[in-house]
């Protein structure tokens, strides 16, 4: 049996992942494709201290974070009940809203980027995505989506460290240029223009492979 497709949406904060994930599922699944829709940080009790570290309620260190993530990316990987790795294998899509490309790129700016690359690259139980869309959008935009969304901040959620993790991706991006299929969309653009090439770009995956 064909293998399901792991499909990575990454983005800055306020990107609109949530969006455009659920629009590309709402594609796939009307082709008639078995497909689902999960994210990172998870829903384990590992992504349960992640979060407390993200709402600023307990101080972690860089490596000590990238390890969590890590250690929670194993967890979405292999977990007997909802791993990505079985629904491949079963030919299911797996959407993922952001992965290791996050880590690279938020743990990166304070931990050693060698390092977070080579412990999440290195590791056989860690998928590597068949696609990652980047939600490109600037700064600026970014600031506003989450001023209009949240009533918190998270310890990321600054226009300065911003900036310096949107630089990050791109640094990120071009050292992987060789070895992953990473597709960057322009999303300062209505839901709809952004979600007609993200479609575009799923169906040549499939075109591709098949
Ligand atoms: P986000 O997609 O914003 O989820 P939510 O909308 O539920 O807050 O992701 C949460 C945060 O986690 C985001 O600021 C990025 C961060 N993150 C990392 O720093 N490293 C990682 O490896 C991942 C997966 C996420």
């Amino acid at each position: 049996m064909e293998k399901g497709k792991l499909i990575v949406f990454e983005g800055l904060d306020g990107s609109g992942k949530g969006t455009q994930t659920a629009l590309l599922l709402q594609y796939v699944q009307k082709l008639g494709r078995r497909v689902c829709l999960t994210a990172e940080p998870t829903a384990s009790s590992t992504g349960g201290i992640i979060r407390d570290a993200l709402g600023g309620f307990t101080k972690r260190d860089a490596y000590e974070l990238s390890a969590l993530f890590m250690a929670d990316r194993v967890f979405h990987n292999v977990n007997p009940k909802n791993g990505i790795k079985q629904y491949l294998e079963k030919g299911i899509d797996v959407i993922c809203d952001r992965y290791y490309y996050s880590s690279f790129a938020y743990q990166g700016i304070d931990a050693d980027l060698d390092w977070v690359m080579q412990i999440n690259l290195g590791c056989k139980e860690i998928t590597k995505p068949d696609l990652c869309i980047f939600l490109d959008v600037d700064i600026e935009s970014c600031d506003e989506r989450i001023d209009s969304s949240r009533l918190d901040r998270e310890i990321y959620e600054n226009k300065e460290t911003q900036k310096r993790i949107r630089e990050r991706f791109f640094e990120v991006f071009k050292r992987l240029s060789g070895s992953e299929n990473i597709k960057i969309v322009n999303a300062v653009r209505s839901i709809e223009e952004v979600s007609e090439d993200v479609i575009r770009i799923y169906d040549s995956l499939r075109q591709d492979k098949n």
